[in-house]
C-alpha cells in the first residue's frame, strides 16, 4: 500500500520520480506527489488520482531540482484528495515527507502538535510526522537526528523518506514493517519502496530492516540503526531486468502475466527435482524425515490469492500425507489464539512477501515455537528473511494487481511440498512419484495449449454474457479450490459479483438465487466427483442458468448439460487445479476488457497490502 520514490544527483529528479511512481502503482493509486528541492525552496505537486494525473499538473505547472521524493498513494486516513495526496510538509514548508505505512498514535502526537500552535491541512497521520520532524528541529537538533527522535514517538509502519531545504545535498530514508531499499547509482542514489521503480537505473541496493535509517547523498549513503548507531549492510543485486518490469507488447500486464505461466511452471520444476529425478530438492529446506516425524499439524496461512493456492496444498498434504492441516487467511489467524506449538508446520504464503497480516501470522508462529516455512515471490522480502526456511517461487516480478503467474507458482510449490513430505514419510511409493513427476513435466506444455485453443472460446463465451451482473462457480473438492481463485479474480478486475460454492451446498440456499439466464461457471476436473457435480449442473440449467463448464478432455458427457465448455488436457489429479485455473483467468480477463475496466489497476485495490 503506497509507494515511495526518492532520488539525488545530477539529473533532472522529476523524470526519475515519476518513471518509478509508474512502476509502484501496483501498490496504490489513489493520489500521487512529488517534492522536489531547488534552490533553498521544495516545490509541491500533487493531486487525486493516478500518475498520469500528476504527469499532466507537472506540464502546467513545472518544477525542476536534483533531489526530490514522490508518493503513490491507497488511501487510509483520509480519503484521496488533493490535499490528503503525499508529500506532507511542515508549516513553513521546509521540511517534505512521504510515507507508506501507518502511524497508530497520530490522534495523540496530532494533539500535541496542535497544543504547540501546529496548523494541520490534511486528514492523514502521515503529516503528523511532518509536524513532529520540524518540532525536533526547531529544538536544534540537525536533520537525521530530529528524524530519528521522531521515529523514537511514533508507533506504527513506516517507511518514509524526508527532503529538508536547509540540506538539500542529501534526504533521509528510514523503514519499519514497510519495505523499503536505498538504490546505488554513479553519483546519484534512489531510494524506493520496490526495485521496479529504479531498475532503469540501477540493480544495487541495500535492503534496509527495520527500525534503520538511511542518509542518502548522491555519491555516498551512510546507514544508522534507531540508536542512530553507524552501521554496515552488504549490498544486495537484483537479477531482474528492465524488460521483466515492462508490458512487452501486451495491451496489459495482466495478459503478459497470463501468458508466463508455461515458463514460470517450467522455472519452478527445473530447479525442484534431484539430478537424477527421484526426489525433490526445497532450496535446501531442512525438512528431512527426522523434522517431519515432529510435526503432527500443519497450518497454512495466507490472504488473497496466496490463500487460494494455500487451500490447493491442505486438499492434497491431507490426502496424500495424512497429517491434518488446517488452514485461515492471515487476518484471522493472528487473533484467533491458533492452536499451535513446536509441533506445528506453519506454511506462510505471499507473492509480495510484504502483506501485513501474513508478516504478524508469520511472527505469531514464531513465538509458539511452531517452525515457519515462507513460500515467497519476492526475494529479501520481510516474510522471506523471518521465516524459518524459505521456498522461492521464481515467477518474476508480477505487476497487475490480480494475481495470476504467481499463484500458478504457488500452486507449484504446493505440489512439491505435498511430494517432497509424502515421499519423505514414506506416504506415496516410488511409482507414484514417478507417476506424478512425469505429469508436472507436462504442465507448462498444456499451460500452453490451453492458452492457444481457449481464447476464441471464452472470448465467444463472453460477448454472449457480457450483460450478466451474477456469476456463481461450482465445483467439489480441489475444483472447489479453483472456483475460490476463479470468483475473486472476476470481482477484481470486472466488478462483477459472483460467489464460489461448493456444488453440493447449492441445494441449501444459493440455488434460490439461479434464474434465468443467470451465469454459471462449473469446474467439474475431479473424476471421481464428476458425476455428482455434473448433477448439481444439471439442477441449476433445469433452472435457467447458462453454464461455462471446465472439464478434463475426454469427459464429453458434461456437453449434455453445460451450453459452452473449456477442456483442459488430462492430468493427474492433483495436479488439475492449476491447468483449470488458467481458463479462468481468461475469462475474468477478457470479461474485464469488454467492460472497459482498467485490469491492471482495479478500483480500490492494491497489490502490497502493507496495512492491516
Ligand atoms: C492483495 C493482492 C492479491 C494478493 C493478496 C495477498 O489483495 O491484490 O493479488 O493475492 O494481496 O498478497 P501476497 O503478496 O501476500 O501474496
Amino acid at each position: 500500500m503506497c509507494g515511495i520514490v526518492g532520488y539525488i544527483g545530477e539529473q533532472n529528479c522529476v523524470p526519475v520520480l515519476i518513471n518509478g511512481l509508474k512502476s509502484l502503482e501496483y501498490r496504490g493509486y489513489d493520489s500521487a506527489g512529488v517534492a522536489v528541492l531547488s534552490g533553498d525552496t521544495i516545490g509541491i505537486r500533487k493531486t487525486k488520482g493516478k500518475v498520469d494525473n500528476l504527469s499532466n499538473l507537472l506540464l502546467n505547472e513545472p518544477i525542476s531540482g536534483k533531489a526530490g521524493i514522490g508518493h503513490t498513494r491507497w488511501a487510509t486516513h483520509g480519503a484521496p484528495s488533493d490535499m490528503n495526496a503525499h508529500p506532507h510538509f511542515s508549516n513553513d514548508d521546509k521540511i517534505a515527507v512521504v510515507h507508506n505505512g501507518i502511524i497508530e498514535n497520530y490522534q495523540e502526537l496530532k494533539a500535541e502538535l496542535e497544543k504547540k500552535g501546529y496548523v494541520f491541512q490534511s486528514e492523514t497521520d502521515t503529516e503528523t510526522i511532518a509536524h513532529l520532524i520540524d518540532d525536533y528541529y526547531k529544538q536544534g537538533h540537525d536533520i537525521l537526528e530530529s528524524v530519528r527522535k521522531t521515529l523514537e514517538r511514533i508507533e506504527g509502519s513506516y517507511a518514509l523518506g524526508v527532503l529538508c531545504t536547509d540540506y538539500p545535498d542529501q534526504l533521509i530514508a528510514a523503514r519499519k514493517e514497510s519495505p523499503l531499499i536505498v538504490g546505488l547509482g554513479k553519483g546519484e542514489n534512489f531510494i524506493a519502496s520496490d526495485i521496479p521503480a529504479i531498475l532503469n537505473y540501477t540493480k544495487k541496493a541495500y535492503i534496509l530492516d527495520d527500525k534503520e535509517l538511511a542518509l542518502v547523498k548522491a555519491d555516498s549513503v551512510s546507514l544508522y540503526d534507531i540508536d542512530g548507531n553507524e552501521i554496515k549492510k552488504e549490498v544486495y543485486t537484483y537479477k531482474w531486468d528492465v524488460e521483466a518490469a515492462q508490458k512487452s507488447g501486451y495491451d496489459h500486464f495482466m495478459l503478459k502475466e497470463i501468458y508466463e505461466q508455461p515458463k514460470v511452471v517450467r522455472d519452478n520444476l527445473a530447479q525442484r527435482f534431484s539430478e537424477d529425478g527421484k526426489s525433490i530438492e526445497l532450496d535446501g529446506i531442512k525438512l528431512g524425515r527426522a523434522e517431519l516425524e515432529n510435526i503432527n499439524l500443519i497450518y497454512i496461512v495466507a490472504c488473497g490469492t496466496a490463500y487460494y493456492a494455500g487451500l490447493v496444498g491442505k486438499y492434497l498434504l491431507e490426502r496424500m500425507v495424512g497429517i491434518p492441516v488446517n488452514a485461515d487467511v492471515a487476518s484471522e489467524f493472528r487473533y484467533k489464539e491458533p492452536l499451535i506449538d513446536e509441533h506445528t508446520l506453519v506454511i506462510v504464503i505471499s507473492q509480495s512477501g510484504e502483506t501485513a497480516d501474513t508478516h504478524s501470522a508469520l511472527k505469531l508462529a514464531k513465538s509458539k515455537g511452531s517452525r515457519v516455512l515462507g513460500i515467497v515471490n519476492a526475494v529479501g522480502s520481510s516474510i522471506a528473511r523471518d521465516a524459518d526456511d524459505v521456498l522461492y517461487t521464481l515467477a518474476g516480478f508480477e505487476i497487475a494487481v490480480a494475481s495470476t503467474k504467481a499463484f500458478s507458482a504457488q500452486v507449484v510449490a504446493m505440489y512439491l511440498i505435498t511430494l517432497h513430505i509424502a515421499m519423505e514419510l514414506g506416504r506415496i511409493d516410488n511409482d507414484t512419484f514417478e507417476e506424478i513427476k512425469q505429469a508436472m513435466d507436462l504442465l507448462p506444455k498444456q499451460i500452453n495449449d490451453i492458452l492457444t485453443k481457449a481464447v476464441p472460446k471464452i472470448r465467444r463465451f463472453v460477448n454472449k454474457y457480457i450483460g450478466s451482473k451474477n456469476v456463481f462457480y461450482i465445483g467439489r473438492g480441489l475444483d472447489y479450490v479453483v472456483c475460490m481463485e476463479g470468483s475473486l479474480k472476476l470481482k477484481e478486475i470486472a466488478y462483477l459479483h459472483s460467489e464460489p460454492y461448493a456444488a453440493g451446498e447449492l441445494k441449501h440456499g444459493p440455488i434460490a438465487l439461479i434464474e434465468e439466464a443467470t451465469l454459471v461457471v462449473g469446474i467439474v476436473t475431479q473424476e471421481a466427483l464428476f458425476d455428482k457435480t455434473k448433477s448439481n449442473i444439471k439442477e441449476v440449467k433445469a433452472r435457467g442458468a447458462k453454464v461455462l463448464a471446465i472439464a478434463m478432455q475426454g469427459n464429453r458427457s458434461i456437453e449434455e448439460v453445460a451450453d459452452d465448455v473449456i477442456y483442459i488436457p488430462r492430468t493427474h489429479w492433483m495436479l488439475t487445479s492449476l491447468l483449470a485455473n488458467i481458463p479462468q483467468q481468461l475469462f475474468a480477463y477478457y470479461m474485464a476488457l469488454e467492460l472497459g475496466e482498467d485490469i491492471d489497476k482495479p478500483r480500490n485495490l492494491a497489490k502490497s497490502v502493507t496495512v492491516e
